[in-house]
């Protein structure tokens, strides 16, 4: 992360969906992080809105709460805190009623007159999806996304998924948020995009030509991305059992993580060259038939799900699938591409999998029990990293194989860290003004395009 692009650049968030998970979990640890690292402008502010009737103080007391308990265990207190209270205010009001949009309004502007600018304005959507069309409604009809001027001051907003449940939907919140913002005002969150290791997807690919030069169907096999989770669906039930492990995590991050393996080289570094290189990738992902659907595709549910808190007793509902993918385009062609998410497994298993072909006939020992491959692993859970898997003579007299690995890991395992962290990235890249870790409408569209029909 750079410092300097957000320092001098007088800066408002207003978080609508102030008092929800959303917040308390990740919004608020990030700020803090990125407040005490100094990463957010000098002159920064945050104004909570929500439904709830709090003054500014307890409003407060919760984000001292949120900050506290991201840092329990580590037996250090939370470094800044009262500093970094001092940036919250709070405003009540409903999604749903103009009125407490007319009054966030009256608080931005005050804000703007005690530092005696035009600030930045930018609206983040942490709320219930049903509510997105309201919030965007009310927004514009309190003129909270209209800029001071042309040349001050910029509106800006983050959308956090699900953008929509299908294409229909999602073409229709797109279509609204159009009629507000410019593409380049939206954020919409992905927010495995800001995880260290699916950024270095892009740098590990761009940076090195140790495959780059032979990335596509004549070196690789196969490729696996998966998000296989221990945890169920914990306090959720009542969102996960409208959307199912498909839409939870299908159909943004696995494609997500899909489209940086096997995209192609970016024209350069821009963020517009890169989303157009994800956008063209996912594009080309075979749309499949309903016949297609049943041979190429798995769902399933794990035991016990049903009596989670919020499902329906009778829901089907899946918590598992396995979609074995194509990308029509010449360089991918007929390499499986196996999509695979699933909650309560026995394993954590965040990781993308590239198998390299091997030459046939091998020149394996005559007693190796199998044609021996090469693996790449990009590990997203646990430790962080990249794993190269390959085949050395094990020390000795005879030709044994035995399997070995060059390894490169970032950190030592650490539950909330590599979480909180996506997010710090993709707050200060959206007051930065950079779009390239975030879904542009036309990755949205494509994904839903390749979904739909599964669901
Ligand atoms: C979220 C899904 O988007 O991603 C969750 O809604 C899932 O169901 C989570 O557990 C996984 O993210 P991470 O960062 O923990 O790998």
């Amino acid at each position: 992360m750079q410092k300097a692009n957000t320092a001098n650049i007088p800066t408002i968030l207003a978080i609508l969906g102030a008092t929800g998970d959303l917040t308390a979990k990740k919004i608020v640890p990030s700020l803090h992080h990125i407040f005490r690292h100094r990463h957010l402008p000098t002159m920064f502010r945050v104004v909570g809105f929500s439904r709830q009737n709090l003054s500014d103080e307890s409003f407060r007391g919760r984000v001292r709460e949120a900050v506290e308990r991201h840092h329990a265990g580590t037996g250090r207190t939370p470094p800044k805190l009262d500093e970094f209270l001092g940036l919250f205010s709070y405003t009540q009001g409903d999604f749903t009623n103009v009125r407490g949009f007319g009054d966030l309004k009256g608080a931005l502007d005050a804000v703007d007159r005690e530092w005696g600018v035009c600030t930045n304005k930018l609206f983040y959507l942490a709320a219930p999806p049903q509510f997105y069309e309201a919030i965007f409604k009310n927004l514009a009809a309190s003129r909270l996304t209209e800029p001071c001027s042309p040349e001050e001051g910029w509106t800006r907003v983050i959308v956090e998924k699900p953008f929509g449940k299908d294409l229909k939907t999602a073409e229709a919140l797109d279509g609204l948020l159009g009629k507000l913002f410019r593409e380049v005002q939206i954020y919409r969150i992905d927010h495995y995009l800001g995880k260290e290791m699916v950024q270095n997807m892009i740098t590990f690919r761009f940076a090195n030509n140790l495959f780059e030069r032979d990335w596509g169907k004549d070196l690789i096999e196969r490729i696996d991305v998966r998000i296989l989770e221990k945890i169920g669906v914990e306090e959720r039930g009542d969102f996960y059992d409208g959307v199912g492990a498909l839409r939870d995590v299908g159909q943004n991050h696995l494609l997500q993580m899909l489209a940086l393996v096997t995209m192609a080289h970016p024209v350069d570094f821009r963020s517009d060259a890169i989303r157009a290189r994800r956008e063209e990738i996912l594009k080309s992902l075979r749309v499949f038939s309903k016949e297609e659907t049943q041979v190429r595709t798995f769902r399933g549910q794990y035991e016990g799900y049903r009596a989670a808190e919020g499902v329906s007793p009778q829901s089907t509902t899946e918590t598992y699938f396995k979609i074995r993918a194509e990308l029509e385009t010449p360089r991918w062609q007929g390499v499986p591409v196996i999509l695979e998410g699933g909650k309560c497994m026995d394993q954590d298993a965040k990781e993308v999998v590239v198998t390299f072909r091997h030459p046939a006939p091998c020149l394996c020992p005559p007693d190796a029990k199998e044609h021996l491959k090469n693996r790449l692993v990009i590990h997203l859970s646990g430790r962080e990293g990249i794993t190269v898997q390959f085949w050395s003579k094990k020390p000795g007299i005879t030709m044994d194989l035995e399997e070995r690995s060059l390894d490169f890991f970032f950190k030592g395992a650490d539950e909330d860290r590599p979480y909180a962290e996506a997010y710090e990235k993709l707050l200060v890249d959206c007051i930065r003004g950079d779009q390239t870790l975030f879904v542009s409408g036309g990755e949205v569209s494509a994904m839903w395009k390749f979904i739909d029909p599964i669901v």
